[in-house]
């Protein structure tokens, strides 16, 4: 008996005398590897430091930055009916494909992406314009009915949170009923200025409606890109003056209502305006909203920093940006993480999402007529083929390395919390690092520490690939790795900062559970 618990304290304090990375996930630029799990046996150590390698990491999890809630896309119409089609056609694959994408296992070959726009009645993806009370002039609301939007937005948004019950749910409508506008349309104008506190009551009633259908809203829009106006789709422009009207209309009708801490998010447009309309909503009506959203389509995400920097009590998303068909993968891959999951992030963005969860090999199906992603047309997260098989494309394994590294450790816990992390070594300047701590529901229990490395340096166009023999550095110790050119995402575990030795034994059990 003595023996026993002699022998296995000696094991409990061998296993937590120092870090390892067990688990590993990489996507290398030819796509040899694409997002897989590589295990670590025996697992890379955290020693005594040696000589730094050729790119050498810093992590300092003494300073610590925003809170992620997640990754993910948009499910218009468009996606959900493609969604749905192939749950008809081929079950199985609808239900591995939704495991790929949501699945927050830790262990699981899954994404964990947890973080869903939905937009509210048409978009330029929707099958045709509508808004949930399409009756001219009925002011108190009394037509207003949420089943006005397809069955199968309701039914695989339903599929996908049973999948992940963390995924958050951000309202966002394109347009006001068309009566509510100066033009008679959903497709461009605005709305008249004497429906500022009906629309309010119209938004109240989305979330209202989307409750009744089993869907808690995390977050709410008043306008997708206020700042567009386009007559082939729904689209509609604001001020941010009558945004923020709407915002103080909307906010109190939320606490009188149940939604007391549902997030009221403004703005919903272009990095390039960053310090001109949502300055002017933040100055309007500031309290009434918990934060803004960005879009890529024209600007620089620094300028997300600016407005950050600005108003660092408000919280920052990016909602939006869209794959173009017929690009090259790997430069798609370099250019999504440069400026939205490691470019974002580091401008304090909570959440980053691409633009359509799915759509087919042609970005279709699209509003009709709409001009919106001309050309050659949107790229979706995914693609749905006509033969009832599915292809995850490049803004998957882009967005899948963030996501899986902030996934939460304890179901119903914390996701990650980003920290700082820097980058030496001769050639240090071609890797990009991006790094979280990820908290537990029991304070005292190891904490889960994510590195997201990209080894960009490639002779660009010339395709000359080459591994970058690195260190990380963390709490006065080293593990070596090799990043080939692509994404890496590996992790450990880790005490909370500064526990006393007792804390050991705990840890050491959580990492034994862990590897199971
Ligand atoms: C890590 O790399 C450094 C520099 O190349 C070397 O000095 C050290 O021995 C390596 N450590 C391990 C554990 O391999
Ligand atoms: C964080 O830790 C590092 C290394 O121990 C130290 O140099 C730095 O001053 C600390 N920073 C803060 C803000 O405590
Ligand atoms: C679904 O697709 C898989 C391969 O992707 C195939 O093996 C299976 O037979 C299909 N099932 C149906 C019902 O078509
Ligand atoms: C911002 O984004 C939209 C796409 O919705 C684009 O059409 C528009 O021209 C952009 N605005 C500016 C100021 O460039
Ligand atoms: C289904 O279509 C995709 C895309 O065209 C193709 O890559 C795949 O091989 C097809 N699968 C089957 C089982 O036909
Ligand atoms: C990649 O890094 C190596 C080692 O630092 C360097 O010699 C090479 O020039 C770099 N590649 C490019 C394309 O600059
Ligand atoms: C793919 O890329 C990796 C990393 O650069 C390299 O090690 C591997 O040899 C390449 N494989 C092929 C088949 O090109």
């Amino acid at each position: 008996m003595r023996l026993t618990l002699f022998t296995l304290a000696c094991a409990l304090i061998d296993l937590g005398a120092s870090q390892q990375i067990w688990d590993i996930w990489q996507t290398t630029w030819n796509r040899t590897r694409l997002f897989k799990n590589l295990e670590t046996r025996p697992p890379l150590q955290f020693v005594t430091p040696g000589a730094i390698g050729s790119g050498h990491i810093v992590v300092s999890d003494n300073v610590t930055y925003q809170d992620i809630v997640g990754f993910g896309g948009s499910l218009t119409d468009s996606s959900a009916r493609l969604l749905d089609d192939l749950k008809t056609k081929n079950s199985t694959n609808y239900w591995s494909l939704l495991n790929y994408l949501f699945s927050a296992k830790e262990a699981a070959n899954a994404a964990g992406l947890s973080y869903l726009r939905v937009p509210l009645g048409a978009s330029d993806f929707a099958a045709k314009a509508y808004s949930y009370d399409d009756i001219n002039g009925d002011t108190c609301l009394k037509e207003f009915d949420i089943t006005k939007a397809p069955s199968y937005v309701f039914s695989v948004l339903l599929d996908i949170i049973s999948v992940n019950q963390a995924v958050k749910v951000h309202l966002v409508p394109w347009s006001p009923p068309a009566w509510m506008k100066t033009g008679g349309t959903m497709n461009g104008g605005m709305l008249k200025p004497t429906m500022i506190n009906l629309y309010a009551s119209y938004l109240i009633k989305s979330l209202q409606g989307f409750k009744r259908q089993g869907i808690d809203a995390y977050a709410i829009s008043i306008q997708n890109e206020p700042q567009y106006s386009n007559p082939t789709y729904p689209t509609s422009t604001l001020t941010a003056f009558q945004e923020g009207q709407i915002g103080v209309a909307l906010k109190s009708l939320m606490k009188a209502n149940g939604f007391p801490k549902v997030k009221l998010i403004g703005y919903e447009h272009n990095w390039s305006d960053a310090t001109v309309y949502p300055v002017q909503l933040m100055k309007a009506a500031g309290d009434a909203f918990d934060g803004v959203s960005f879009h890529c389509y024209a600007g620089s995400v620094s300028q997300q920093g600016d407005f950050s920097k600005l108003y660092p009590k408000k919280e920052i998303y990016f909602t939006e940006c869209s794959g173009v068909r017929g690009t090259d993968w790997w430069n798609d891959i370099k250019w999504f993480m440069d400026n939205v999951f490691f470019g974002a992030i580091e401008n304090n963005a909570k959440a980053a999402l691409m633009w359509n969860l799915a759509l087919d090999a042609k970005g279709e199906p699209k509003y009709p007529g709409t001009g919106s992603c001309a050309g050659p047309g949107c790229r979706g997260i995914v693609t749905i083929n006509a033969n009832g098989t599915w292809t995850a494309n490049q803004e998957f394994y882009a967005m899948a390395h963030l996501s899986k590294a902030t996934i939460p450790r304890d179901m119903g816990g914390p996701s990650g919390r980003r920290i700082k992390v820097a980058v030496g070594g001769s050639a240090g300047w071609g890797l990009r690092v991006g790094a979280f701590v990820t908290g537990r529901l029991d304070s005292s229990d190891w904490r889960r520490y994510s590195l997201v490395v990209m080894n960009w340096n490639d002779s660009v166009g010339g395709r000359n690939p080459v591994d970058v023999k690195t260190t990380i550095l963390f709490r006065g110790l080293q593990a070596n790795y090799t990043f080939p050119v692509g994404l890496t995402t590996l992790w450990w575990y880790a005490p909370p900062l500064g526990a006393s030795t007792t804390i050991e034994s705990r840890g050491a059990q959580s990492v034994l559970q862990l590897n199971q």
